[in-house]
């Protein structure tokens, strides 16, 4: 099921909570075919970085998207972003992937990213914001009828400067 867009709420993005997790859990076992577990996010929340996306206007401002990003020296690597499929492709994964570039220090030269071969909004996602495809890793995820290759994606932040002021 999709939402209509006049049902679209005003969002807002925060810090991911403990109390976040389960709903978050929820979409996640939703949008992929090999979820995080509690575990998973209870870690990120201990060692990453993690924001959720809500409804500004929805009971408890309830999650209905979540990034999770880890940051080594001058490098993060984005882990996992999803948007609950109700809201998907109201452009929500797009303000919660601008909200995260914005939010990371200066001293970030580069975010990097796998991505599956067939997950073709993702891709379209990152390309958007400027990540390019710097390589591949043969056969690495598992899918219904096989394995599937990964694409590394990387985005250098001097090189995006330009694109985020058009697009902001
Ligand atoms: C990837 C994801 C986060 C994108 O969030 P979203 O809110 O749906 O994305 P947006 O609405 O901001 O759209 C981003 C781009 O993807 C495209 N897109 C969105 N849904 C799409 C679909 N079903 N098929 C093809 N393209 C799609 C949009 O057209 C847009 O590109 P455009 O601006 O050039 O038109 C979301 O689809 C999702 O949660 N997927 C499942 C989890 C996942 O795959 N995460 C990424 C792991 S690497």
């Amino acid at each position: 099921m999709t939402v209509d867009l006049a049902n679209i709420p005003k969002t807002l993005i925060r810090p991911m909570t403990v109390d976040d997790i389960a709903p978050v859990v929820a979409i996640e076992v939703e949008v992929t075919a090999e979820p995080w577990s509690t575990k998973q996010f209870q870690q990120s929340l201990e060692q990453h970085q993690c924001w959720v996306i809500c409804g500004a206007e929805t009971d408890n401002n309830q999650p209905i998207g979540y990034v999770v990003t880890a940051t080594v020296v001058d490098q993060t690597e984005i882990l996992n972003i999803a948007i609950d499929p109700q809201y998907q492709g109201h452009k929500l994964g797009s303000q919660l992937l601008r909200h995260t570039m914005g939010s990371l220090s200066d001293s970030i030269e580069s975010v990097l990213l796998e991505v599956r071969v067939s997950n073709f909004s993702a891709i379209r996602l990152y390309f958007n914001y400027g990540f390019i495809e710097v390589g591949r890793r043969r056969d690495y995820y598992r899918t219904e009828y096989g394995r599937e290759d990964a694409i590394l994606m990387t985005l250098q932040r001097s090189a995006v400067a330009p694109i985020v002021e058009q697009g902001s």
